[in-house]
């Protein structure tokens, strides 16, 4: 089969005349004349301008967690939106989604709306500084918490850029970041026990916040080693430090309560934004009352659309579905299979590959045995994957095109959709080699 994309590759020459690289964000440009623009998507599905139809396992990087235009969520946001988008008062469905959000997960006791995830991790930073009267922050590399400066280091440069593993070089991840902003961050590899340990020892008592995502959903869903959340846990007890687990990506998409049910660890406030709305704009950030409780006293924290109706709609109509059904559990059935399915065809074809993640967001490196940490990481072959990427997409299969993005799932993914996948990689594995 093969897909046509004239209209792909016009409307991207139109597109370039108004928006940088024709795209609203950097990530979704993929090249020229590669570059796909939607038409609509229903269900597992994404048909492109020129009407290909792909099962999508990008799934707007992660928020999608039912699947497209679900009936049972647009239907609620419509409902609240003939009565009024916006205003500057608290409702009650918002209250109700707030007890939704608590009740479900572990850590959080007391929590605030925001629109997106960047939103989410810089309202958690301020508090955290607010909290201990400390400016430094702590992040590891690979990891990405949206787009806000502070935490914009070490997200995705060459290895070799990041220096020692004991002793490691922040590096910022886009021009037009204040030099200063260096100053106020340590960056280490993830997982890596004793660069955390002397880190700390020697500047523990400066260091306001540890943010981390759980497993590494921005770096091949790298998972953390037994006992390292735990280790970050203690040590942040030890020094006074803020715990703040990044679960943009894992929330409401790996369990009901995210990663801390996962893994079995309470931070001391946690982000979510993506799979909470199920694609609506819609973010949380919350944790101890203790902490944040800080706000409104001497803390500013606010946004003219944190409230806004389809997001809280979305996300009390998401949220209620997850409790009342075995939803997660059903796509974490699917992903193993697809999992262990693309596992045997890379066997099968001789060719080294290294999953990890869980299997709602899952991710394999290949030609590495191993992988701990995005130094291990930027071994893999990323060039085979992308031709792999590539050859899956022109027959229907869309995972992202940047390796480092997981494969997400979502409850609309059928085992037939499992089933044509499995077909598709396995002929595209025997047709695309390896160097
Ligand atoms: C872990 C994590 N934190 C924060 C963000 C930023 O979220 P947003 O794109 O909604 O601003 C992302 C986005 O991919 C993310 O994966």
């Amino acid at each position: 089969m093969t897909l046509t994309h004239a209209k792909n590759i016009a409307l991207q020459q139109r597109a370039y005349q108004v928006m940088p690289l024709g795209v609203n964000s950097n990530f979704r440009f993929w090249g020229d004349g590669i570059t796909p623009y939607m038409e609509r998507a229903l269900g597992a599905y994404l048909w492109d301008v020129d009407g290909n139809r792909y099962i999508d396992y990008r799934l707007a990087f992660g928020p999608i967690i039912l699947g497209h235009a679900y009936d049972e969520v647009d239907q609620k946001v419509i409902e609240e939106i003939r009565r009024g988008a916006l205003s500057a008062m608290t409702s009650e469905l918002e209250v109700a989604l707030m007890e939704l959000i608590v009740s479900m997960c572990p850590a959080v006791e007391m929590a605030r709306l925001a629109c997106s995830g960047t939103e989410a991790t810089m309202h958690a930073v301020r508090v955290a500084r607010a909290y201990t009267g400390r400016d430094v922050l702590l992040k590891f590399e690979g990891n990405y918490h949206g787009f806000q400066d502070y935490t914009l280091w070490s997200t995705y440069a060459p290895a070799e850029a990041y220096g020692n593993r004991l002793s490691p070089i922040p590096v910022p991840s886009s021009s037009g970041i204040p030099r200063n902003l260096r100053d106020l961050i340590f960056t280490l590899p993830f997982n890596d026990f004793e660069a955390l340990e002397r880190t700390l020892r020697s500047f523990g008592e400066q260091i306001a916040a540890i943010i981390t995502e759980p497993c590494q959903g921005n770096c091949g869903a790298i998972e953390p080693q037994a006992g390292f959340l735990e280790f970050i846990r203690q040590q942040c007890d030890k020094y006074g430090i803020v715990f703040i687990l990044d679960e943009v990506k894992t929330g409401f998409r790996i369990a009901n309560g995210g990663a801390q049910e996962h893994y079995k660890i309470m931070p001391d406030m946690a982000t979510y934004a993506k799979a909470l709305g199920n694609g609506y704009p819609i973010a949380a950030f919350g944790g101890k009352k203790e902490i944040m409780s800080v706000i409104g006293q001497g803390v500013a924290q606010g946004g003219t659309f944190n409230n806004n109706k389809p997001g809280v709609a979305a996300a009390y109509a998401t949220l209620t579905l997850l409790r009342e059904k075995p939803i997660l559990k059903t796509i974490a059935q699917r992903g193993r299979r697809l999992m262990e399915g693309l596992k045997e065809i890379f066997e099968e074809n001789g060719i080294q590959a290294f999953f990890s993640g869980h299997p709602a967001m899952f991710s394999f490196a290949l030609g590495v045995d191993k992988v701990t940490c995005q130094r291990d990481w930027s071994l893999s072959d990323k060039e085979y994957y992308l031709r792999l990427v590539e050859a899956a997409i022109e027959r229907g299969v869309m995972p992202d095109h940047d390796p480092r993005e997981p494969w997400f799932l979502s409850y609309s993914h059928s085992d037939a959709d499992i089933d044509e996948t499995l077909n598709i990689y396995a002929d595209v594995v025997k047709m695309v080699k390896r160097h």
